[in-house]
């Protein structure tokens, strides 16, 4: 599956519109998305502009194919990822799997949409894994709608060799091992006592700068890498403290570059000038 590059419909004097791309959420006004692609459109030198647009509900799914259909597409947050997937025509893999659409644009008249925080999170997690040997057991934690992303991904990871899931609500990680039927699934009811080599936090602990969704040097086996999917202003209070026992960690500035880079990619059929987007974000002042 690959987009075809395309710049918008012909304007009034024969050069092509400008195309336009929206992340679609509620609230959306944060959203660093507007900053990150829009570098990277200058920076590629697209004839783009990439907006945040704040929809109902009731719009979001109408929103998105005008967008898509006018010869743009854009991106899709909170919380509409799920709502948006009965307005697409083609789904992909990523999304028939996780229920949630965070890319969408058009095709030959068809509106496509994927979920590129799959392919984000295998990124990161082919990176934080580089150079540990041998089968890796993960520890995630978080059953929403993240937590089914990193589960599905994680069952298409190299060398994973078990998934150890809890939640908070026990009920919601019993659901979703069975949702996917994989006996590398584990549902724990206490992760203080699994051992995992890498530690993946997939709930919303740590968006408010102060809570830690796990206190590291309370369990048994300290995880070699941690990866936390939320992100702030500076480091997660998760990923300050691996870093005060030397633990490597990644927060998810870093996987909201690459899902961005995989969903230009899906827009134009080649990824985006490298670095670009990280340096914007690296250099916005939020
Ligand atoms: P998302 O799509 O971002 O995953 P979500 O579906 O609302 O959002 O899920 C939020 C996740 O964070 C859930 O796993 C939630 O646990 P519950 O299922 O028990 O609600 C988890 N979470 C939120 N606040 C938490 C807290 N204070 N401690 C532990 N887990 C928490």
């Amino acid at each position: 599956m690959k987009a075809v590059g395309r710049t918008g419909d012909a304007g009034t004097n024969g050069e092509p519109a400008v195309a336009t791309y929206a992340v679609l959420g509620d609230p959306v006004s944060h959203s660093l998305s507007p900053t990150i692609h829009n570098a990277a459109f200058r920076a590629g030198r697209r004839r783009a502009r990439y907006v945040a647009r704040q929809v109902s509900a009731q719009e979001c799914g109408p929103v998105l194919r005008e967008l898509a259909l006018k010869g743009g597409g854009g991106n899709v947050t909170v919380p509409h990822k799920e709502r948006v997937v009965p307005f697409l025509d083609r789904q992909s893999p990523a999304v028939s799997a996780t229920g949630a659409c965070n890319t969408f644009w058009a095709e030959d008249g068809l509106v496509w949409g994927d979920n590129t925080d799959v392919e984000g999170f295998l990124e990161a997690w082919a990176a934080t894994v580089d150079g540990m040997s041998g089968g890796l057991r993960a520890l995630v934690l978080g059953a929403g709608g993240a937590g089914r992303a990193v589960v599905w991904a994680l069952l298409q990871a190299p060398r994973v060799e078990r998934v150890l899931l809890w939640n908070r609500t026990p009920g919601r990680a019993a659901a979703l091992a069975l949702q996917f039927s994989d006996n590398r699934i584990t549902p724990v009811r206490e992760h203080r006592d699994v051992g995992a080599e890498v530690l993946v936090n997939a709930t919303s602990v740590g968006l408010d700068g102060r809570g830690r969704p796990v206190d590291l040097a309370s369990l048994r086996t300290v995880p070699r890498r941690i990866i936390d999917l939320v992100y702030g202003r500076g480091p997660t209070p998760l990923c300050r403290q691996a870093r005060e026992l030397g633990i490597p960690a990644v927060d998810g500035r870093d996987m909201l570059v690459r899902q961005a880079e995989a969903a230009y990619a899906r827009w134009f059929g080649e990824p985006p000038p490298r670095g670009v987007m990280a340096r914007a974000l690296g250099s916005q002042d939020w």
